[in-house]
């Protein structure tokens, strides 16, 4: 979804052409593309190696990424990395980044406590090039799409992570639209739920969505083993 986004939200005009992945980071620090950066610590880019052979992507950074600039460093950040382990595949391995850079919140108790927004498709779609960037570079063999907002960011505005997790499907190209583009990238996606939806989850039903992330992570780490 590149180009401008509804209501003119978009970080294309950010995104320098020909860079790599350090120079985008740097970049992606003065992004403007959509008021997000206005109320957030700082942009929170991707972390890995450019030969990374798995990119996962997320939502969008949460509470502790926005103070410590990483994505994936609060609690949702410990479940992925346990069941990344489970299902087989190596951190290492791995470039980890979200679909929307910047946390988006509301403040409550007096300002006190900063609680997630979810993004919306403005957002999705104005943070995009970013995204479609870091995949262009570093050309993956399988894109994990952790949650919702990864899914519609690379698949479109009609992807329901229950319908389509766990099974592999095309990546689109990292410049298509995603819904309806003929334009496929060499690579695959393997969507699940997002970690966090395991915190959320009440104590009876925890353990079921801990094993079904696990369940979709070895779909994408039986791709990698080719
Ligand atoms: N949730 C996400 O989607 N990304 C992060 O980086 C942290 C929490």
């Amino acid at each position: 979804m590149p180009g401008p986004g509804p209501e003119g939200y978009d970080a294309g005009p950010f995104v320098p052409e020909k860079a790599d992945l350090r120079r985008l980071r740097e970049a992606a620090a003065g992004c403007r593309g959509c008021p997000l950066y206005r109320d957030a610590t700082q942009t929170v880019f991707g972390t890995g190696e450019a030969s990374a052979r798995v990119v996962l992507v997320g939502e969008q950074p949460g509470d502790q990424e926005d103070r410590q600039g990483e994505p994936f460093v609060g609690p949702a950040g410990g479940v992925l990395k346990r069941a990344l382990a489970e299902a087989g595949i190596d951190p290492a391995e791995a470039y980890v980044t979200n679909a929307v850079k910047h946390f988006k919140f509301e403040r409550q108790e007096r300002g006190k406590r900063r609680i997630h927004k979810t993004p919306g498709l403005r957002e999705i779609s104005a943070c995009k090039p970013w995204l479609a960037s870091e995949l262009r570079l570093i050309d993956p063999e399988v894109v994990v799409a952790l949650g919702a907002t990864a899914g519609k960011s690379l698949l479109g505005p009609s992807f329901r992570v229950t319908q389509q997790r766990g099974v592999p499907l095309l990546l689109p190209a990292p410049d298509g639209t995603g819904e309806g583009d003929e334009s496929e990238g060499a690579g695959a996606l393997v969507a699940t739920i997002h970690p966090s939806a395991v915190l959320r989850a009440d104590a009876a039903a925890r353990a079921e969505a801990y094993a079904g992330l696990v369940s979709d992570l070895g779909v994408a780490a039986r791709l990698l083993r080719g």
